[in-house]
Order: C-alpha cells, then sequence, then structure tokens
C-alpha cells in the first residue's frame, strides 16, 4: 500500500513531459553514476621546454567506490602503446606501490585525493606525444576508462611563437565564441547545473545502497540493464 502511493503519487500529479523528464534524468544519473571515470583534467595538454620537469595530471572517480583499482599509464610511442606505469590500489585512500618501466618517471599522486598523477623529470623531446591514463574498477565488472594527455616539447625559442600564434587565434576567435557564447551560455549552464545536481545526488543514494546491500537486487538490476543498451 505505501509503496503503491509513493510511486504513483508524482506521475498523477505531474504533466506528461515532466515525467518523462524526471524519469530521463534518473536514468541518466543512475547510469553515469556507475561510471568509472578517469580524468587529465580541463586542459589536456602541456606545452614545456625540454629539460624542464612536468607533471602529468590524472585522477579517477567512480561513485560505487574503488576495490582493487588497476591503472597505468601508457606513452603512445609511434604507434606502439609503451607501458610507462601500473599499479593496483586496494581501496581509496591506500598508497600504491607502482611499477615504473621508464625512465625518469616518478608516481606522485600518491593517491591522495584519488590523485595518480605522475612526474616526468628532465624531459627531452622524444618525451613528447600521447599519454594515455587508464583505469579498471573489479568493483565496477571491470568497467575501464582512459584519458588522453598530450605532451608538446618544444625550445625556448618555439615558446614565443606559438604564443603570438595563440594571442593572435585568441583575438580573433574570441569575438565568434563570445557571440556564440551569449548564445548557449543560458541554456548550458541550467543544463549542466541540473545533471551536476542530480548526479551528486544519485551518486550519494547509488553508493550508500550499494555499500549495504552489495549483492542486492536493485543493485544488480540497475548494473546490468542500462550499460549493454547504452554501450
Ligand atoms: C633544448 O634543446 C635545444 C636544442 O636541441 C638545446 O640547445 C638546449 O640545450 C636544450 N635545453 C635543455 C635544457 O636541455
Ligand atoms: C615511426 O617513426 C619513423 C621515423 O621516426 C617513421 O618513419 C615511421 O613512419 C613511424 N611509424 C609510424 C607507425 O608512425
Ligand atoms: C635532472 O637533471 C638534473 C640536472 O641536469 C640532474 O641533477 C637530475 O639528477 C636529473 N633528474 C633525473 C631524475 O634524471
Ligand atoms: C596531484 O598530486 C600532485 C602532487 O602532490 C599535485 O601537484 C597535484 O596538484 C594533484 N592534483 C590534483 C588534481 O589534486
Ligand atoms: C575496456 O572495456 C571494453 C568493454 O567495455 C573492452 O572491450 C576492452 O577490452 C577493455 N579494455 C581493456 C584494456 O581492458
Amino acid at each position: 500500500m505505501e509503496v503503491r502511493w509513493i510511486v504513483f503519487e508524482p506521475l498523477r500529479l505531474g504533466p506528461p513531459h515532466k515525467v518523462f523528464g524526471l524519469i530521463l534524468t534518473v536514468l541518466l544519473a543512475v547510469w553515469s553514476a556507475q561510471a568509472l571515470e578517469m580524468s587529465v583534467g580541463k586542459i589536456p595538454f602541456l606545452e614545456a621546454v625540454n629539460g624542464s620537469t612536468v607533471m602529468l595530471p590524472c585522477t579517477y572517480s567512480s561513485c560505487i567506490g574503488i576495490k582493487n583499482l588497476y591503472f597505468n599509464w601508457q606513452f603512445n610511442d609511434n604507434g606502439t602503446m609503451q607501458k610507462v606505469c601500473e599499479s593496483t590500489i586496494a581501496s581509496e585512500g591506500v598508497e600504491p606501490q607502482v611499477s615504473i618501466y621508464r625512465e625518469r618517471v616518478e608516481f606522485v599522486g600518491k593517491n591522495h585525493d584519488n590523485n595518480i598523477s605522475i612526474l616526468l623529470w628532465n624531459i627531452t623531446f622524444e618525451d613528447g606525444g600521447q599519454y594515455t591514463c587508464f583505469g579498471r574498477n573489479p568493483k565496477e565488472k571491470d568497467k575501464n576508462h582512459s584519458a588522453i594527455f598530450n605532451l608538446i616539447v618544444v625550445d625556448e625559442l618555439r615558446v614565443v611563437d606559438n604564443t603570438l600564434t595563440i594571442i593572435i587565434a585568441s583575438a580573433v576567435g574570441g569575438g565568434i565564441a563570445l557571440l556564440m557564447g551569449f548564445m548557449l551560455l543560458k541554456n548550458f549552464t541550467l543544463f549542466v547545473l541540473a545533471k551536476l545536481e542530480e548526479k551528486n545526488k544519485e551518486c550519494l543514494v547509488t553508493s550508500s545502497g550499494i555499500d549495504n546491500t552489495e549483492n542486492g537486487l536493485s543493485g544488480s538490476k540497475a548494473d546490468s540493464k542500462p550499460t549493454p543498451k547504452k554501450k
């Protein structure tokens, strides 16, 4: 009796498009809440002078939580992926023992705040290229995700040139971007805010629910149904 009330009340009160929107949002939130996500930050590239020391940033996030999360860094060396380092993180906050396969590499994230960044000491031109931060979470049926960071190694001379180019390009592009920005800003902000809010809410609900009933019906159903359809 009580369950029926809770389920049908909002359906009766809301207009159809609102109900549909709500269902869609919840589905989206449930789907996104599960996913392991690796992130290299908002700016996925770095231009650095040869000889300097740079950090390749990467963090992971998972609403469900992690257990024995496997991660590695790979360098795309002219088409072949070279492992830079790898390790397994037993659980959140535990500092992993990282195996390093490339010279001048140091693991600096130490898993503080899900941070698995590495440091590249005294970079050479050969160090320039694509670095992939990869993660696989057994707690999410081995879901994997990766993010790519680009390292561009330059001479001091070229840095000035590129800065000028960027300034000119920004001035031209800025005018167009400003116009488009005004048109999109309102809708985009609202959309992002709504999505973030929903995601955070769902994240708390999902993780606490799963933690309590790890093999519960609701958890495994939500796990297995949406994922194959979306991918
Ligand atoms: C960077 O490369 C240039 C050109 O190869 C070289 O002259 C310079 O000494 C290098 N700088 C460092 C710090 O290695
Ligand atoms: C690898 O690099 C060499 C020379 O540096 C180039 O000739 C070759 O085409 C490259 N191979 C790939 C797969 O990019
Ligand atoms: C980086 O270069 C400096 C100076 O050349 C050297 O003292 C240091 O040992 C180098 N670091 C690594 C990790 O190679
Ligand atoms: C990750 O750790 C490094 C080294 O402690 C730090 O410099 C960097 O800001 C951290 N990144 C994030 C996203 O917390
Ligand atoms: C990542 O997951 C996809 C399916 O979700 C799978 O096809 C792929 O082999 C996985 N990659 C690795 C390196 O585990």
